[in-house]
C-alpha cells in the first residue's frame, strides 16, 4: 500500500468534526436522539453495510458483478440500498428482508427515473428545448408522484452535466451547453422530485449527477479524461450543481471521469473541499457503478484496498456495486489506515436520510398498492407528457408555409398523406434512453398521433421506406410510389433509442443507415416533405436541412409523443421550442458553442477566412445555432430601452422592451438575453446567456419586457478564482436566438 497523502486523511477527519453535528440539525430532537442510539449500536460492519449498494435484476444499468448471496446480506444488514428495483411488491419483499437483520435498518431503493416513471416524459434535452422552467419542474414532479407510488425513494436524476459535444451521447440526459440555463434548469428538477420535501410520500430523493465536468470528456468519448482549469471547472460546470445544492438536493453521484488527473470518485477537492465543504453540501454522495474499483484501471489505486481507501477519504459515501467498501473497509479501519470518524461520517448522512424519508417510523410507507394504482393510472399525467412535448419541439425550417398541414378547413389541398420513414411508426424509440419499460406500458406513435386527428377526407398512407440503420433500399419503391400518390409527405426519420445515451458515444453523428438517401428519393417525387427528426443528440443531416422544406426536430418525446407531434403538425399547437445546443454542420467543428472567445483574430462570417481563426474547407458556423427555434407566426422586437447607461455594483439597470406578434397565428417566443462584457482581467465570451422571457402573444398583440441587470450578472472568476464584476463595458443583447440579435444597448459598470 503507496503511503497516501497524509493530509487528505486529517483534512477528511477535521472536516467532519467541523460539520457533524450541522447532519444531525436536519433531523427533529427525537431522530437525532434515534440515530446517535442506533449509531451507538452499530458494529463496524453493519456501518459498512450501510456504505454498500447492489443492484436488483430489473435492468442492468452497468457491467454485473456475479457472486454473493444478496438477500442473506441484506437479512445480516450488509446492504444499506438497492437499485433497479420497482414496485411496491419488490421493494416490500426486499424490505421484509432488511426488517430481519439485527438492527432493522430499512434499505434505500434507488433507480435512474431520469425522465419519468410510468408515464414517460421527453428526454430532459428536449425538455431543455421547452425553456418552460415551470413545466420542467411540473415533469419532475409527476414522475416522483408515480415512482414514490412504485416505492421508489430515490432517483438517479437530475443529471447535471453541461455539454458541448455531441458526440458524447450523454448528452440527451442534460439540459444542453448553456450554464445559466443548466442551473435553472437543475434547481427546477431538484424541487420536482423533492416536492414538499422527504418523508412526504410522493416526494424523492434527488442525486445530482455527475460530479464533476463528465460532460467535458476528450472527444465526446464516454468515461473518458477531463482537463481543465480550475477557473473553466468553477465557471462552466459547476453552477448547475450548486444550484441544485442551493434547491436542496438530499444526494449526489459522482462521476466516471479523472479530472485532472484524479478520479472524480477519489477527488478530495472536487467532494470534501468543494461539494462537503464550500458549498456545505449536508446529503451524501453514491459512487457511479463501480466507480470505486475503476480508479484501479485509471492507474490511479493499486488494488481494492486503496480504492476504498482513496473512496473514503475523497468522501464517497456509498459504494454502488464496486464492492470495494464491503471487501475492504473493515480490514482498513482495523489496520488504521481509516479513522472510526469517515466512516462514522458516510454512515450518518446515510441513515439522516433514512429518517428524514420517514422509514424508520414505516419502513414500507412506499409500499402502498392502491397509491401505486392510482398514481400510475392518472390521465393528468399523459397530458403534462404531452403538454410538455408540445413545447419540446424545434422547428427548425418551414419554407413556402409547408406548416402546419391544414386538415380541416373545407377547401383544404391535402387530401393525402404519405407518412414514410423507419420512426413512422415506432413506439419504443419514442420513450428514449434512460427509459423505463412496461408491458402495458401505452406509447403514442407518430402514426398513432396522426390517425387519431384525420377527418374522414384526408387518407393517411404508411411506409418505412427503410430501416434505421441498414444499407437496404428494398423498401424505397414502395415508399416512393405512396408519396406518388399523396399531396405531402411526413418523413420521420433519425435515431433509434439505443443510438444515444450512456457509453453511445460516436465518432460520426451523421443520419443512420440510408435514411438520407431514402430522403433524397422522396424528393424526387417533387412532393412536399415535412421532415421529422427523432433524437438524442443534436445531428449532422446537412442534406436534409439544406433540400427539405420543413424540420421539426422532435428528440424522444415520451408516451405522448405521436399525439405531441400531430398537435404541431396540424396547428393546434405553434411550435415554440429553441435549442438548447449547437448544432455543427460537420463533427470536425466540434466542440462548438455560443459562448465562446473572440481569440485575437476573430472571423466575421464563413467566408473571413484569411489569417483568420477559421476552418480554411468548413464554416466556422453551426448548422442551427444555440437558442434557435421557428414559430408558424412572427414577432417584432422593439423600443429597448435602459433605466440608465451606467451602474454601480450596487445598483441594478431595468432593461425594457416590446415584443409584438406580427403574424396571423397565436404563439409563444423566448426572448433571451445575452451580455457581453467587452474587456476583462480573464478574456469573456463574445456572449453569454444572462435571462430570458417566454411568453404568448396572440397575432397583433404587444407585450412590455422588463429585465434587471445586476452586479452577479457581470461576474466571473478572475486568475486568482475570485467571484468578480469588474467595471468596463458591457454590451446588452435581445435575440431570438445566439445568432438572431434583435435589439442592442451598451451600459457601464463604475
Ligand atoms: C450508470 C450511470 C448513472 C446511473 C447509474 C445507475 O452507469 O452512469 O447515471 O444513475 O449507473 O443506473
Amino acid at each position: 500500500m503507496r503511503l497516501l497523502n497524509v493530509k487528505n486523511i486529517i483534512l477528511g477527519v477535521i472536516f467532519i468534526f467541523s460539520c457533524n453535528s450541522l447532519i444531525h440539525a436536519q433531523l427533529s430532537e427525537k431522530d437525532q436522539v434515534r440515530l446517535d442510539e442506533l449509531m451507538g449500536k452499530m458494529t463496524l460492519e453493519e456501518k459498512i453495510g450501510q456504505l454498500n449498494q447492489y443492484t436488483g435484476d430489473y435492468e442492468a444499468t452497468g457491467p454485473i458483478r456475479k457472486g454473493g448471496d444478496k438477500v442473506e446480506e441484506i437479512k445480516n444488514g450488509k446492504v444499506g440500498s438497492m437499485l433497479n428495483i420497482k414496485g411496491v411488491e419488490n421493494t416490500r419483499i426486499l424490505q421484509e428482508f432488511a426488517m430481519q437483520s439485527r438492527l432493522k435498518i430499512p434499505l434505500l431503493f434507488g433507480l435512474d427515473v431520469v425522465h419519468g416513471y410510468y408515464t414517460t416524459f421527453p428526454i430532459p434535452l428536449a425538455e431543455a428545448a421547452s425553456w418552460d422552467i415551470e413545466a420542467i419542474e411540473k415533469s419532475a414532479r409527476i414522475a416522483a408522484t408515480e415512482a414514490s407510488s412504485g416505492g421508489v425513494h430515490w432517483t438517479f436524476a437530475p443529471m447535471v452535466d453541461i455539454a458541448r459535444d455531441p458526440r458524447w451521447g450523454r448528452v440527451m440526459e442534460g439540459a444542453g451547453e448553456d450554464t445559466w440555463l443548466g442551473a435553472k434548469i437543475a434547481g427546477a428538477r431538484v424541487r420536482g422530485f423533492q416536492g414538499d420535501g422527504l418523508g412526504s410520500t410522493d416526494a424523492v430523493m434527488a442525486c445530482v449527477k455527475h460530479f464533476a465536468a463528465y460532460g467535458a470528456a476528450v472527444g465526446g468519448r464516454d468515461y473518458n479524461s477531463v482537463d481543465m482549469s480550475e477557473r473553466m471547472l468553477r465557471e462552466t460546470y459547476l453552477p448547475p450543481f450548486k444550484a441544485s445544492v442551493d434547491a436542496g438536493a438530499a444526494t449526489f453521484m459522482n462521476s466516471f471521469n479523472d479530472l485532472n488527473g484524479i478520479p472524480a470518485t477519489g477527488n478530495v477537492f472536487l467532494q470534501r473541499e468543494i461539494l462537503k465543504g464550500e458549498w456545505d453540501f449536508q446529503g451524501f454522495v453514491v459512487s457511479d457503478w463501480g466507480s470505486m474499483g475503476e480508479m484501479i484501471a485509471h492507474g490511479y489505486c493499486k488494488d481494492e484496498k486503496e480504492a476504498a481507501l482513496r473512496s473514503i477519504i475523497a468522501g464517497s459515501d456509498m459504494d454502488m456495486e464496486s464492492r470495494v467498501y464491503t471487501h475492504e473497509l473493515e480490514k482498513l479501519v482495523n489496520e488504521g489506515l481509516v479513522p472510526m470518524a469517515l466512516i462514522d461520517d458516510a454512515v450518518k448522512r446515510i441513515l439522516t436520510k433514512k429518517f428524514e424519508m420517514g422509514l424508520f417510523d414505516d419502513p414500507f410507507r412506499f409500499c402502498n398498492p392502491e397509491r401505486e394504482k392510482a398514481a400510475l393510472n392518472d390521465p393528468s399525467n399523459r397530458e403534462a407528457a404531452r403538454d410538455i412535448a408540445r413545447k419540446s419541439i424545434v422547428m427548425l425550417k418551414n419554407n413556402n408555409q409547408t406548416l402546419p398541414i391544414d386538415i380541416k378547413s373545407k377547401d383544404k389541398k391535402v387530401k393525402t398523406i404519405a407518412l414514410i420513414g423507419p420512426l413512422a411508426q415506432s413506439e419504443n424509440d419514442m420513450l428514449g434512453f434512460w427509459s423505463i419499460s412496461w408491458p402495458d406500458g401505452d406509447i403514442v406513435s407518430l402514426e398513432e398521433g396522426l390517425r387519431s386527428r384525420l377527418p374522414e377526407d384526408v387518407k393517411l398512407l404508411v411506409a418505412k421506406g427503410c430501416e434505421i440503420n441498414t444499407d437496404s433500399k428494398t423498401g424505397f419503391d414502395e415508399a416512393i410510389e405512396i408519396a406518388r400518390k399523396a399531396d405531402i409527405v411526413i418523413l420521420s426519420i433519425g435515431e433509434a433509442l439505443d443510438m444515444s445515451g450512456e457509453a453511445k458515444s460516436k465518432g460520426h453523428i451523421r443520419l443512420p443507415g440510408v435514411q438520407e438517401e431514402l430522403a433524397q428519393a422522396i424528393q424526387g417525387t417533387g412532393k412536399p416533405v415535412v421532415v421529422i427528426m427523432n433524437a438524442g443528440r443534436p445531428l449532422v443531416f446537412n442534406w436534409v436541412a439544406d433540400n427539405m422544406p420543413a424540420i421539426l426536430y422532435t428528440w424522444w418525446l415520451g408516451s405522448e409523443a405521436g399525439n405531441a407531434m400531430a398537435d404541431v403538425i396540424f396547428g393546434d399547437y405553434n411550435p415554440s421550442g429553441k435549442l438548447p445546443m449547437t448544432f455543427p454542420r460537420d463533427e470536425g467543428q466540434i466542440p462548438l458553442y455560443y459562448n465562446y472567445f473572440s481569440t485575437g483574430r476573430p472571423s466575421f462570417g464563413d467566408h473571413d477566412l484569411l489569417y483568420k481563426s477559421a476552418y480554411i474547407d468548413m464554416p466556422n458556423s453551426p448548422k442551427f445555432p444555440f437558442g434557435y427555434g421557428l414559430s408558424y407566426t412572427t414577432f417584432e422586437y422593439s423600443d429597448l430601452v435602459l433605466s440608465s447607461k451606467s451602474m454601480s455594483s450596487k445598483d441594478k439597470i431595468h432593461v425594457t422592451l416590446n415584443l409584438k406578434n406580427t403574424g396571423k397565428t397565436a404563439g409563444e417566443e423566448v426572448v433571451q438575453l445575452y451580455l457581453k462584457d467587452r474587456f476583462g482581467s480573464v478574456i469573456r465570451p463574445v456572449k453569454e446567456l444572462k435571462d430570458f422571457r417566454k411568453l404568448m402573444l396572440q397575432p397583433g398583440e404587444t407585450k412590455s419586457i422588463i429585465f434587471d441587470i445586476d452586479a452577479e450578472m457581470l461576474s466571473f472568476y478572475n486568475n486568482d478564482l475570485q467571484w468578480v464584476a469588474e467595471e468596463g463595458e458591457f454590451e446588452l443583447m435581445i435575440g431570438s436566438s445566439s445568432a438572431d440579435i434583435r435589439l442592442k444597448e451598451s451600459f457601464e459598470l463604475k
